[in-house]
């Protein structure tokens, strides 16, 4: 049979542009909806995500009401409901109903939302399995009405659809949003359900109350602490952050009035003089436009600022959770004997800034026989898939458990140990856009792996301290047993009596383990093997 062969003409006839929303609704488990008991978490994940943002960058401590209700075997419906500041009504339908559409993508500032597909991609699955369109309730003060619409997306065009939009006349909080969606989806319990979700994010931000209702079940997380974090403030570009790409587009979309202005408007760490500088080594002349730059200057522009010696970017954009904080929440949720937490100074990779913090928790409700639970967070948003390709997991991965005491197997630590990681950054660099796993950068394991040893040797003093109370237990346990016969036989070399030799034994026996514990081998002796100094 004779192949049909094109000529380029024909080809160019079939040629023709594709939306963001038809290549995500082919391609949607690139967003993490790839079954339906990961859709209905990642479609929580996402509206819950964008709640606690929307929260805090209001200034407000979160209420976050979520509620998942099984139609059939395959069919759920979702909702959250925040107290947030609400969302203005002429934004509601692109918010929802436009894929890469937000307000996080250009700030430099640590969110937990940064694509602008978040929640227009849950909407697209949701239309996707159901056909129905999503229904958001939301208003923006006391006082003010607030707004009922129901949105889809056409997919076509990647616009939005209204279909419904009125005044809502029901009860609604003075501000906020509720956002509804029916999808295909499957309620499960287990390590990456929906109940696991929004447990650790109560871990995570402790400074929030959930309320969670499943199936007419409810289960409330209240507040461990009554404030909202620390700030994360905004911040410029560092220009050793920025690619060459990125930098032509910032040259093209700047409003500095000449290159000069350019560099020391649009990033941080370049003063007016580090400016002038670096355009005399690229032999520019200072004063010309931003738009009259040609391809060659730039590149040689770009190429000194890569290697000039700038300071690192400001720190003040990051938030971490603060290692008491999170010892705190870990204690209550699991409730373990011991933990020890680390939160490492803040750190640089590819310009931008990141900080680590880690907590350990050990003993108490955890099960001896298991093995370890890792919890992965980035920007405070717990991360339940994709662990094997993830840098924490491969930085937990690399440590030689054995010489901090703890049992492993392939390196996966076993024991009653809880694993808790926190990166916080004004830009994660997810493996993917489904927000799943953080990319292995060099700069962001090694971090990692250091504050995991700081705080596995605090776990190492302890299990110590443990193992020799439980050796002084026995020792003391065994003399215990042959006190009575000692005393008898002492009595009878010496002739005192039996009673007054057991009581000053007995004495003995209780001073001599409380000297032990006083002085003995201190916790800070123990001697680290091969891991700790390298
Ligand atoms: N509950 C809410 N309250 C207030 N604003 C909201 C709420 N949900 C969404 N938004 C706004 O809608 C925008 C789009 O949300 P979306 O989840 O699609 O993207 P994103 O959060 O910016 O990034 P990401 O794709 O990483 O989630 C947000 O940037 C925010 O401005
Ligand atoms: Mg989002």
């Amino acid at each position: 049979m004779k192949s049909e062969v094109k000529t380029a003409e024909q080809l160019a006839k079939e040629q023709r542009e594709i939306s963001v929303a038809e290549f995500f609704e082919k391609n949607r488990h690139l967003l993490g909806f790839d079954n339906p008991m990961k859709a209905l978490m990642i479609a929580v994940k996402e509206m819950v995500d964008n709640s606690l943002d929307a929260c805090q960058e209001a200034g407000i401590l979160p209420e976050i009401t979520i509620k998942i209700r099984e139609l059939s075997e395959d069919r759920a419906r979702v909702s959250v409901e925040d107290n947030g500041p609400g969302i203005v009504k002429e934004q509601i339908p692109r918010v929802f109903g436009k894929l890469l559409y937000g307000s996080k993508f250009y700030k430099m500032r640590q969110g937990r939302g940064q694509q602008g597909i978040g929640v227009s991609a849950a909407l697209l699955y949701s239309q996707l399995t159901t056909g129905k369109p999503a229904i958001v309730i939301s208003r923006t003060a006391k006082g003010k009405p607030a707004h009922e619409m129901h949105i889809r997306i056409d997919t076509s065009k990647n616009e939005p659809e209204v279909i419904k939009d009125e005044k809502f006349e029901g009860n609604f909080n003075d501000h906020g949003t509720y956002v509804e969606m029916e999808m295909e989806g499957k309620y499960r319990k287990g390590d990456r359900s929906v109940d696991e979700f929004i447990r650790q994010t109560a871990i995570a931000n402790p400074f929030a109350k959930l309320v969670y209702h499943v199936n007419g079940e409810k289960v409330t997380y209240s507040r461990i602490i009554e404030q909202l974090p620390k700030e994360a403030k905004q911040i410029k570009p560092h220009p050793q952050g920025v690619e060459m790409g990125v930098f032509e587009k910032m040259i093209k979309m700047t409003k500095g009035r000449t290159i000069a202005g350019f560099l020391s408007g649009d990033f941080t760490r370049v003063g007016p003089n580090t400016a002038k500088d670096i355009l005399k080594l690229a032999k520019v002349n200072p004063n010309t436009k931003p738009d009259k730059i040609t391809r060659e200057e730039m590149e040689k522009i770009w190429r000194n600022l890569q290697k000039a010696k700038l300071m690192k970017p400001p720190m003040d954009c990051l938030s971490p959770i603060g290692g008491d904080v999170l010892e705190k929440s870990l204690k209550k949720d699991v409730g373990v004997d011991f933990t020890a937490a680390i939160t490492r100074s803040p750190d640089v990779y590819r310009g931008m800034p990141f900080q680590v913090e880690v907590c350990i928790g050990y003993g108490g409700k955890l099960d001896p026989a298991g093995s370890a639970q890792i919890m992965r967070f980035a920007n405070r948003v717990p991360l339940l898939y994709q662990g094997s390709s993830c840098a924490i997991t491969k930085a937990v991965q690399d440590i030689a458990w054995k010489s901090y005491h703890i049992e492993h197997q392939n390196n996966n630590p076993t024991g009653p140990l809880v694993i808790v990681v926190h990166m916080a950054s004004v830009w994660i660099p997810y493996t993917s856009e489904s927000k799943e796993a953080i990319d292995p950068y060099d700069e962001i394991e090694k971090e990692i792996k250091l504050a995991k040893q700081d705080c596995a040797r605090k776990l190492k003093t302890y299990l110590a301290g443990q193992h020799r109370r439980m050796l002084e237990g026995k020792r003391k346990g065994l003399f215990e047993k042959y006190l009575p016969e000692i005393a008898n036989n002492l009595s009878l070399l010496s002739g005192e009596k039996d009673a007054e030799i057991r009581k000053h034994l007995e004495k003995l026996l209780s001073k001599g383990v409380v000297d032990e514990s006083e002085n003995g081998e201190s916790e800070g002796e123990i001697k680290s093997t091969g891991e700790e100094s390298s």
